[in-house]
Parts: structure tokens; C-alpha cells; sequence
């Protein structure tokens, strides 16, 4: 049954200033000299842009991090605590800069992205200990836009206090899974599963392979892999199932894998059964693909809830 609870969640992780580059006017040669037609700037990061969409979709959002004393630190912390999203554990450093993000999208609406790591890189264990320690959460979910070591710390407190943790392993990199033991769910995109496993994932049965090889390297409960346009791929150990994605026009797939892990992680913090919190989060991913706009992009609970009583 579903507790009408409102879970508390704590995302740690990333705050970054995007700029993304939209609409290719020419093709270039060998990704040099594309020309767009205009850029937008929006608030950020991995972390940021879920812990924005848990506050949307209705969770008691808190947000571990840090930002540079610059403008653009200012008003991602004002932009969080306007959509709803406890500051309190989010630190501003004075010699470090806000972290930022550049976005080259394509056609088909994926990207190329490089990041400046800045005052991301002072997201330590000592903040999140802090945070673990002064608040009871339901749900912890973490990114890899940071020091792994806060990664791992991270973990550890949580699973000593039987707090089931989320990892969106992105962007993609290589860690030490075996630091996750036991972890409740990872969910990598694609680019991220093969920098985890050195699996590209062609068709389904790819996706069982490295599903299976996450498993195996964490013990995680359920590896969950999301697919962009193929939908999205669940595996408990036992049962290997491919959830076909809503078709819609893919623009900009910033923050789409922000707003599946976030609704992923608020429906199963709320009782979801998994089969429904996984059709959500795709739901979650389609609606925040098909608009402009990184962070502001992410829906609410209620656009879910529309868009799935018209889409089913
Ligand atoms: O997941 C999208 C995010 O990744 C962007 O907002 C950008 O800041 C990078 O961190």
C-alpha cells in the first residue's frame, strides 16, 4: 500500500552554473566548428537538479553541498530554497568557485559535457556526516560529481544506519563498487554503464550482461539502467525486464536522468511498488527531455501524474 507519508531524502552531491549550446545551425567536422543557433544558462549539477525535482515531486528535499561566494553560488541557493529544497547542509566556500557545466547538445537531443569541478570538490564526509547525524532521512541519493571518498563515506554511515541509498554513477567514471556492498539501487545511463563495466550496450541481452556484472561488483538489491530513448533496465539477480519508453520528441537531455532518479527514489520512498516507481521515473525522464532547459525542466508530481493518465 502507498504511506501518504512525505519522505525526507537527502541528496549529496553537485551544484554547477549550465550553459547549453541548443539548436545546431551547421554540422562542423569532427565535432569542431558547430555552429548553434543560441545557448541557455540555468542553475545545475547533478545533485541540484534532483534535489530540485524531489522538492517538485512533493519529497522533504534536503541538499548536501557546496558552492563558491559568487553569483552563481547565491542564486543556486536561492533557486533551491524557492523550489522548495532545505539548504541547511549546503556550505559556501570563499576560495573555491561555483562548479559549472558546458553543454554541446546534439540533434537528437543527448550531449557532449565538460565539467569545471570547482567548489564541488569540497563536498567532504565531515558535511555529510553532519547531515546524517542531525537529520532522520528516509532515502539518501548521491552522484559521482564529487570527491569519491565523500562517495563511498557516504555509504558507509548511511548503511550502518539502514538508510537505503540511490547511486546515479554519474558522470561517467570508474569506481570501486566493492565500496557499495550491498547498495539499494545504482542506476547508470549508458555512457555510465560502460565506464563501470566496459559493456556498450547494444540490445537486451547487453543490458542483462552489465546488469549483471554492477550486480555482482556491488551486491547492489536492484541495478537499474537507464536507456535514454530504449526505455529503461531492471534487474533484481533473478528477473531481467526492459520498460519501453514514452515517445516523445527528445530536445535537451539535461537533468532527464535527475528527474528519473528522483521520482525513481520519491516513489519507492513512498511505498511504490517497484514496477510502478520505475514507469513513473521513465515518465519523469520523458517530460523533462521533451522541454528546454536543464534544471527548470524537471516536472512535478502532478505533470507525472498527468502525463501517465494520458500516456498509458
Ligand atoms: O545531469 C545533468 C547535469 O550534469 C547538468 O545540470 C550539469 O551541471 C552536469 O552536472
Amino acid at each position: 500500500p502507498l504511506l501518504m507519508v512525505k519522505p525526507k531524502i537527502l541528496v549529496v552531491g553537485s551544484i554547477n552554473y549550465d550553459t547549453i549550446y541548443q539548436d545546431v545551425l551547421e554540422e562542423g567536422v569532427n565535432d569542431n566548428g558547430i555552429v548553434y543557433k543560441h545557448y541557455t544558462t540555468a542553475n545545475g549539477g547533478k545533485g541540484a537538479n534532483q534535489a530540485r525535482a524531489l522538492a517538485l515531486m512533493g519529497a522533504y528535499s534536503y541538499m548536501a553541498g557546496c558552492v563558491g561566494n559568487d553569483d552563481y553560488g547565491h542564486s543556486q541557493i536561492a533557486g533551491l530554497k524557492e523550489a522548495g529544497v532545505n539548504t541547511d547542509y549546503i556550505r559556501v566556500d570563499d576560495c573555491l568557485q561555483t562548479g559549472q557545466s558546458v553543454m554541446l547538445m546534439r540533434k537528437n537531443g543527448t550531449y557532449i559535457g565538460a565539467n569545471v569541478l570547482g567548489a564541488n570538490s569540497a563536498v567532504l564526509p565531515a558535511l555529510v556526516e553532519n547531515a546524517l547525524q542531525n537529520e532522520q532521512f528516509d532515502m539518501v541519493v548521491m552522484q559521482l560529481e564529487m570527491p569519491l571518498d565523500t562517495v563511498y563515506h557516504t555509504y558507509e554511515i548511511a548503511a550502518k544506519k539502514n538508510i537505503p541509498v540511490i547511486l546515479d554513477p554519474g558522470p561517467p567514471k570508474s569506481i570501486s563498487l566493492d565500496r557499495l556492498k550491498g547498495i539499494y539501487i545504482i542506476s547508470p545511463n549508458e555512457d555510465e554503464t560502460e565506464g563501470l563495466t566496459g559493456i556498450h550496450i547494444h540490445n537486451e541481452s547487453d543490458a542483462l550482461a552489465a546488469a549483471k556484472r554492477l550486480l555482482q561488483k556491488s551486491n547492489a538489491e536492484y541495478v537499474i539502467l537507464k536507456l535514454g530513448s530504449r526505455g529503461a533496465y531492471y534487474y533484481d539477480g533473478q528477473l531481467g525486464k526492459l520498460y519501453l519508453p514514452y515517445p516523445v520528441n527528445a530536445v535537451d537531455s539535461t537533468a532527464a536522468g535527475d528527474s528519473f532518479t528522483a521520482e525513481l527514489a520519491i516513489s519507492l520512498a513512498s511505498g511504490r511498488p517497484m514496477d510502478e516507481a520505475i514507469q513513473r521515473a521513465n515518465a519523469a525522464g520523458a517530460i523533462c527531455v521533451s522541454r528546454y532547459g536543464g534544471q527548470l525542466s524537471v516536472p512535478s508530481s502532478d505533470e507525472v501524474n498527468r502525463f501517465l493518465s494520458k500516456n498509458r
